[in-house]
């Protein structure tokens, strides 16, 4: 008689539904199916319908075999763009997505191919609910952001930090001293973007049902926060979720990249990265949410053009009106490249590429982290504003540019980044910093470390749970 065959542990990966919080969770699915586990990762049926038709191919075909499924957000046609505002869409998808979240789990029962355990976006924290209420299985919440802006988040769902700010300083376990201007800009604006401070905040009300609390970052890069949170959450520190091939440079196949919500113009930007010098070129991007304001636009443009670098910068399509004439007309294809959109991780790993303007986003930081590029802080909004923080004073692999009393970053203060990152001695301290960070985190990530061994005592554990 042969023996029974063991039973493999079956994940439901649910990630809400934006390039920046599903790429963390595909990298992180795929290290569990290294591992062994069964994966399907889930989104919502608009989103899968946005991503460009790259993105599903390159799920299906790829080798580790990632089956994706969809829930509904109430809006299959269209999602977000589709509602009317994001309290409405919010409120749809709150009530819509757990219903077919359970459905979706009957369906894959029926289909014999039954969940152990749901690994959910902290933004979607009902699907522990379905999960362990409904169904009585696992459950993990997984944070797509840094500890530090999780705690600062969580002390204010505690209300152990209360709202309005009233202090100038903050001192929050596990964090250096911050001003108020330092903590995400949600605890100061939260009444211009009422929706998304509603989703930041309720990430932790499920919390209590959690069997893990997973991170995107890795033990290193935030110790001290990572054992205080530790203390209160069964945490574990499993990034950087970055495609870990990149870490190498090696490309090991073309459809490892994780989702594009954009065509990604590869030939243009690597063909264009391939002649110029090392270190020469300053990457700039904003992410794929926030917007700068026209006038913003024009001051940077400005602040690239007079610093006589070279720079490859991304302005999407939904914000190229805001260029400004004069930059078009006398646009230098040798001397400046705009692109709707970018490869990257590929274009970050290019030697061309000397320092990377950005707004901050925690998949930007951490990429820049991961390989090793100095970074002039531009942060914009929510999180941003923490991450540059730290980017500049902790982990000293950047330089951030000055607001004027309007808000406005002149192209003076561009410009002196620029030149101080890829002229100035202390570019050369800030540079050797940025490669201290992306060995630690290729480190954290290799066999035996940090993150590599929380992976594996999760897996081990759900499969002792599971069996
Ligand atoms: C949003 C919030 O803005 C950010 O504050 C939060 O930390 C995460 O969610 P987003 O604006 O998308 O994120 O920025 P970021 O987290 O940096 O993610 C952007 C992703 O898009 C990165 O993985 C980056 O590699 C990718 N990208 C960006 C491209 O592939 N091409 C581009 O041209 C620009």
């Amino acid at each position: 008689m042969g023996e029974e065959s063991k039973h493999v542990a079956h994940c439901l990966v649910l990630a809400y539904p934006a390039q920046g919080h599903i790429n963390p969770m595909i990298e992180f699915s795929k290290r569990l199916i290294q591992r062994g586990l069964k994966i399907t990762v889930v989104s919502t049926v608009s989103f899968w319908n946005t991503t460009t038709p790259h993105t599903l191919k390159s799920l299906s075909s790829h080798p580790q075999n990632i089956q994706v499924e969809s829930i509904s957000d109430g809006y299959d046609n269209g999602g977000l763009a589709a509602a009317e505002s994001l309290e409405i869409y919010k409120e749809t998808f709150w009530k819509v997505g757990p219903r077919t979240l359970s459905n979706l789990i009957q369906k894959l029962a029926s289909n014999n191919n039954p969940v152990d355990c749901v690994i959910s976006d902290g933004f979607l924290y009902w699907a522990l609910d379905v999960a362990k209420d409904e169904f009585g299985i696992l459950g993990a919440l997984f944070f797509t952001q840094p500890c530090a802006v999780n705690n600062i988040y969580f002390h204010v769902y505690k209300k152990w930090l209360e709202l309005p700010l009233s202090e100038s300083e903050y001192l929050i376990p596990g964090l250096p001293k911050l001003a108020a201007s330092e903590l995400p800009s949600f605890l100061y604006d939260y009444g211009s973007y009422p929706g998304y401070f509603d989703i930041i905040r309720n990430q932790f009300c499920n919390i209590h049902k959690a069997d893990w609390v997973l991170a995107n970052t890795f033990y290193e890069l935030e110790s001290q926060v990572v054992n205080w949170l530790k203390e209160i959450w069964p945490l574990k520190t499993i990034g950087p979720c970055v495609p870990s091939m990149y870490l190498d440079k090696r490309l090991l196949h073309d459809n490892d990249y994780g989702v594009s919500i954009y065509d990604q113009n590869i030939d243009s930007c690597i063909k264009w990265l391939n002649d110029k010098p090392k270190g020469s070129v300053v990457y700039v991007s904003f992410g794929s949410m926030a917007g700068l304001t026209e006038k913003q636009t024009e001051e940077l443009a400005f602040g690239l053009k007079e610093s006589d670098c070279y720079f490859l910068w991304v302005v999407r399509d939904c914000d190229q009106v805001k260029i400004p004439k004069w930059f078009l007309e006398t646009d230098d294809s040798e001397k400046g490249l705009v692109v709707t959109w970018c490869p990257q991780l590929l274009v970050l790993t290019h030697d061309a590429v000397g320092c990377f303007l950005t707004h901050c986003g925690w998949n930007s930081t951490l990429e820049a982290i991961c390989f090793g590029v100095p970074t002039i802080a531009m942060p914009l909004w929510t999180d941003q504003i923490t991450n540059a923080k730290h980017i500049k004073d902790v982990w000293k692999m950047g330089v951030r540019v000055d607001a004027d009393e309007t808000g406005l970053v002149r192209r003076e203060s561009i410009g002196n980044c620029i030149k101080e990152i890829l002229e100035s001695e202390k570019g050369n301290e800030i540079k050797n910093n940025a490669l201290k960070w992306r060995n630690l985190a290729k480190d954290s990530v290799d066999e035996g470390g940090s993150s590599d061994q929380n992976i594996t005592e999760f897996v081990a554990k759900l499969a002792q749970l599971c069996s």
